[in-house]
């Protein structure tokens, strides 16, 4: 589906009134709007998701001031703050790096996996970790890497819920989120955590972002051993000294070099299905990608490989040329790319 057939489903169903079949198509659009990286127009459609049913629930007898309604209230607004929910299917297989990247994530796991043996001697739990590093690089990747290996469930906090204009608010709705994690043995992952953790931001209150910094301190040092909390930010720099130091492990991720872009496009065609058509032209293309991200070089020839299809869906000879990529759209492609980016 592209974003036009989703606009189109959604004219059909809102002018037919099938409130059922809409809220379907926004609920698929917001997944397409976070493969495709489009995490701003996910949250802002979530949220109207939310109130629409929040708007629709019915009118169950709850008495008010009841531990109930404080139950009640208190989990729908931390729900509120979490983006997404998710478990995960990555494994390390996934993740291409440099070897020292991998040491020191496994040696993390490790850690995790032997956390009975590691209490019986009261040793702590590495379980703070900063992922940083430019866009496309695979900090969120990393991060579904350890909720795969792990097998635990992981929270995706909601920034553009957390933070808010209210004084007091961000550090109270951390705390919820914080709380959740410590209670449901979960993963908390904080994606541009330069917002919350930043020095100064000229568009906010200083004593404001201080006093999240603080917050952000206290929770970190009281953090349950089994909870495991991921933050990921493309600007390292602007994060308070304090709470760079409160992380156990800081993971720098970096564009490929030509060692990562090969295993990268072995790993992209695992199954076997393509392989270029001229070899030396590929090699050749490998170069010319560096600078390059992982995300770049992935969709560029992952493109590639949709075009030589159609392509060679017309010639004659189908069969022979069928699973074969042709190194020209790709090389076309990767120029492109770079023309966009430098
Ligand atoms: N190191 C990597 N190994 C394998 N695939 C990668 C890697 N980095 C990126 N990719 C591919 O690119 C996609 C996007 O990468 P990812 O979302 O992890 O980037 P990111 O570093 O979180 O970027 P951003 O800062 O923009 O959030 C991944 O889902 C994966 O398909
Ligand atoms: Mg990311």
């Amino acid at each position: 589906m592209t974003q036009l057939d989703y606009i189109k489903d959604l004219a059909k169903y809102g002018l037919e009134n099938n409130q059922e079949k809409l809220v379907s198509v926004v609920n698929e659009l917001i997944e397409y709007s976070k493969t495709t990286k489009k995490l701003n127009l996910a949250i802002e459609l979530q949220a109207f998701v939310k109130e629409a049913i929040k708007g629709s629930r019915p009118n169950t007898l709850l008495k008010v001031g009841s531990p109930a309604y404080f139950r009640n209230q208190d989990e729908r607004e931390t729900d509120d703050l979490i983006l997404q929910k998710l478990t995960s299917e990555y494994s390390f297989a996934n993740l291409v790096c440099e070897d020292s990247i991998k040491e020191r994530l496994s040696y993390f796991l490790q850690e995790h996996r032997s956390a009975d043996l590691l209490s019986m001697y009261d040793l702590p739990i590495s379980n703070k970790i900063l992922l940083h590093g430019p866009s496309g690089c695979g900090k969120t990747l990393a991060s579904y890497v350890i909720a795969g290996e792990l097998k635990k469930t992981m929270v995706v906090v909601n920034l553009g819920a957390i933070v808010s204009a209210k004084l007091g608010e961000t550090s109270k709705n951390l705390a919820k989120i914080f709380r959740k994690a410590a209670t449901e043995d979960c993963i908390v992952f904080i994606d541009e955590f330069d917002s919350l953790g930043k020095v100064r931001d000229y568009n906010q209150d200083h004593g404001e972002m201080k006093r999240v910094v603080n917050t952000i301190l206290q929770l970190f040092d009281y953090l349950p051993q089994n909870s495991v909390v991921i933050a990921a930010t493309n600007q390292v720099d602007m994060i308070d000294d304090a709470l760079l130091r409160r992380f156990d492990l800081n993971l720098q991720f970096e564009k490929p070099g030509l060692a990562q872009i090969k295993e990268l496009i072995a790993l992209t065609l695992k199954n076997g299905k393509f392989k270029f058509d001229k070899v030396k032209a590929a090699n050749e293309i490998i170069k010319d990608a560096m600078g390059l991200s992982y995300y770049s070089i992935q969709k560029t020839l992952i493109t590639a490989i949709k075009q030589s299809l159609f392509k060679h869906k017309n010639t004659s000879n189908t069969v022979r040329l069928q699973n074969l990529i042709d190194t020209s759209i790709w090389r076309s492609l990767i120029a492109d790319e770079k023309k966009a980016l430098f």
